[in-house]
């Protein structure tokens, strides 16, 4: 029997020394310095020769328990957790770029990436081209000689749209690019990119790996080499996970995989639902046959995931009454939480956007997106049946 240890076992079982106290389950390590012997003990430790806590901004006993987890689970090398998924993803990209850099992105990201590729970057003169999701035989069309990353997110936020990352993977590996992967939506329960060619994979850990909608949190995990860069970068610049939202997120990682299972049986169920329904037009979640990319899906992801997005018939002002109609499910901006919450992209998050802009990201006027929750889907499908006329 193999040695290594099985992804539950890893989520439970990852954990800090224990300290004088025996206790059972990891403290909270609400320090922001660690003492020192003497001045040698400090000299080597600040010089690297000992492997240890120094400042909680660098490392923490509740940070590194966490990144252990999840870099075993992503089958990783090292990581770094930040406050947010945001503060992840812009240290990864200011970590690796150089003034003059290129980067090829899919279309459909999340919007403050967008926002960082269009408004931030630039000002360094790093400049972005984009691939949709149905365009990816263009990818190799965009690289350029100065192209450093190319970066997706699957399954994409909102639209839940899946792009092949062995394909991607096989593409960055030939033109010998830095291949950086949201998997934020999936979770390393679902997908683990660095199996497809990766070299980095990030999530927002405030999603479904919080996964009761407590705390912001986010990592960037991959190889020591590009981890080296990254740890860095954030060291000496100060994106740091906090301590305790370190502590919530490990504990949370402890029951990941029985949340995930049912999330997902549970968003099966509610998609099932809505492709019946005669008001909604279309419903895309990547275990339902109908969707695009269905054979992507199947071939890289354990499970369908929690996000249901569906169109209903009657434009934005149809989508704002469905909204409006809802009494359990929450109206919120979060997602990957216990409770179910619904949102209208395109009169709230995409709202800024052109009608033309939302449209290459795949949001109709009409297009809701679920987050199914935790409870009884029974009550999550009465709420959404009554809510869209009965
Ligand atoms: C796919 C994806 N990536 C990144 C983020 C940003 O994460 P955070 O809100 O933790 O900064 C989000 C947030 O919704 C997201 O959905």
């Amino acid at each position: 029997m193999s040695n290594k240890k099985k992804f539950e076992t890893v989520a439970i079982r990852t954990q800090t020394e224990r300290t004088q106290f025996s206790e059972h389950s990891t403290p909270l390590y609400l320090t922001s310095s660690f003492v020192f012997d003497d001045a040698e003990d400090m000299r080597a430790s600040f010089a690297e020769e000992k492997e240890r806590n120094l400042y909680s901004r660098f490392t923490n006993p509740n940070t590194t328990e966490f990144v252990d987890k999840i870099v075993a689970m992503e089958g990783a090398e090292a990581g770094y957790a930040f406050a947010t998924g945001m503060s992840s993803i812009f240290s990864t990209f200011a970590a690796l770029l150089n003034a003059g850099d290129h980067v090829v992105s899919c279309r459909s990201v999340f919007g403050s990436t967008h926002t960082m590729f269009t408004k931030f970057l630039p000002k360094w003169n790093i400049e972005t081209s984009y691939f949709k999701v149905n365009e990816v035989a263009l990818l190799e069309s965009l690289i350029q000689s100065n192209t450093k990353i190319i970066y997706i997110e699957t399954p994409t936020n909102p639209g839940v749209d899946i792009l092949d990352l062995e394909l991607i993977g096989k593409i960055a590996k030939k033109h010998n690019l830095i291949y950086i992967v949201d998997n934020c939506f999936a979770t390393p329960y679902i997908q683990q990119p660095i199996k497809f060619g990766a070299d980095l994979v990030i999530h927002s850990a405030t999603k479904l790996i919080d996964g009761q909608g407590r705390v912001l949190g986010g990592i960037t995990v991959g190889s020591k080499e590009l981890m080296r860069e990254i740890y860095l970068f954030a060291r000496n610049t100060g994106p740091a996970m906090s301590p305790f939202n370190a502590w919530v997120l490990s504990k949370s990682l402890e029951t990941l995989s029985i949340r995930v299972d049912r999330h997902c049986e549970n968003a099966l169920k509610v998609a099932t639902f809505l492709e019946a329904n005669k008001n909604v037009t279309f419903v895309k979640y990547p275990f339902l046959k109908s969707h695009p990319q269905y054979e992507i899906a199947k071939k890289q992801m354990k499970l369908g995931g929690n996000i249901v997005v569906f169109e209903i018939e009657g434009g934005i002002a149809a989508g704002c009454a469905f909204l409006d109609k809802i009494k359990m499910c929450s109206l919120s901006a979060n997602l990957g939480d216990t409770r179910t919450i619904v949102t209208h992209p395109s009169s709230t998050t995409h709202g800024r956007l052109s009608e033309k802009d939302r449209l290459e990201v795949g949001i109709t006027d009409g297009l809701v997106r679920i987050s199914v929750g935790l409870e009884d889907v029974e009550d999550i499908i009465a709420d959404i049946h009554q809510a869209l006329g009965g």
